[in-house]
């Protein structure tokens, strides 16, 4: 039997429109529109794309959007410089540098640089640990993400096993926090999972991914989680995002795994529209949260 194909695009609309009303609530209220920033460092084509989708979703919804370009060669000075000011900007609410930052910049100083309460992607470590402890201020964009494609496909996350393959500070690691929590965003039966999470070193991975209800795989291998990984019936959520001799793709062998997971989300049009979803939420909220 085929598995129901999971249309991140179609929920990421739905999301999109509600943003758009409470946007137009924020700005009836209190004036000023939500603003974005966004810093592009060099000229990374992937980032380039998904810079200008953000910045589109912006306009679609109504937060205003700003983007600040740096050379390839840009010294982490200038790039903290940069920060620093738009922390200091009062019409600016949200301040996304896009990643990957050119070699040699080390990606940490720049994110720490970030005014937490400006940190809409939730990388701050202030808003890591208030996340890890329940009590989160923002949450990770592509982490609650899944969890909005989970709950608004009517799949319950509490009690089943969750297996996360990959554990980067971005996906992995905020994915298993989130979904361990005992509450959320989505209520108590969008947490409350039983998670594991897979990296490099584990051994005899198929028999670990084999255990999941829902497996959630971020860890940027084109194709693959194959078919014989999974077992049937399964919620199958692929965050990656890869290009192949066949084009885009993602770390799930979609073709096969269609074949036995009982629900998969494809690529495009899986999570990553819900990343940006999200990332629209967030700047709603880093708005309100600096109201004067
Ligand atoms: N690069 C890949 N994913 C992301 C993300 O969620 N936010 C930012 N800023 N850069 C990224």
């Amino acid at each position: 039997m085929s598995a129901i194909i999971l249309d991140g695009k179609l929920i990421a609309a739905e999301i999109q429109n509600e943003i758009a009303e409470e946007v137009a609530e924020f700005i009836q209220n209190d004036g000023a529109a939500p603003c974005l920033a966004a810093v592009l460092v060099g000229e990374n084509p992937a980032s380039e794309v998904y810079v200008r989708n953000k910045q589109r979703a912006c306009g679609r919804v109504g937060i205003e959007s700003q983007l600040h370009r740096l050379a390839d060669d840009a010294s982490l000075d200038d790039l903290l410089t940069l920060i620093g000011k738009l922390n200091r900007d009062n019409n600016v609410h949200g301040i996304l540098v896009q990643l990957p930052l050119p070699r040699g910049i080390e990606e940490k100083r720049i994110l720490d640089a970030v005014h937490p309460l400006k940190d809409v992607d939730c990388f701050h470590p202030e808003n890591v640990g208030l996340m890890v402890q329940g009590r989160a201020r923002y949450l990770p964009c592509t982490p609650h993400g899944v969890q909005q494609i989970l709950h608004r496909s009517g799949i319950t996350v509490a009690g089943r096993r969750v297996v996360i393959v990959g554990r980067s500070d971005i996906v992995g690691k905020p994915m298993a926090n989130l979904l361990l929590q005992r509450d959320g965003a989505t209520g108590p039966d969008g947490v409350n999972a039983t998670v594991t999470v897979c990296h490099s070193r584990t051994a005899d991975l198929p028999s670990v991914t084999r255990q999941a209800d829902i497996l959630i795989v971020a860890i940027g291998r084109a194709k693959f989680i194959t078919a014989e990984m999974v077992k049937p019936g399964a919620a199958v959520i692929d965050v990656g995002m890869n290009r192949d001799a066949d084009g885009l793709c993602g770390d799930v062998d979609f073709a096969s795994v269609r074949e036995v997971a009982g629900c998969l989300t494809p690529v495009p049009r899986g999570v990553g529209p819900l990343t940006v979803a999200m990332l629209l939420r967030n700047t709603l909220a880093a708005a309100m949260a600096q109201l004067p």
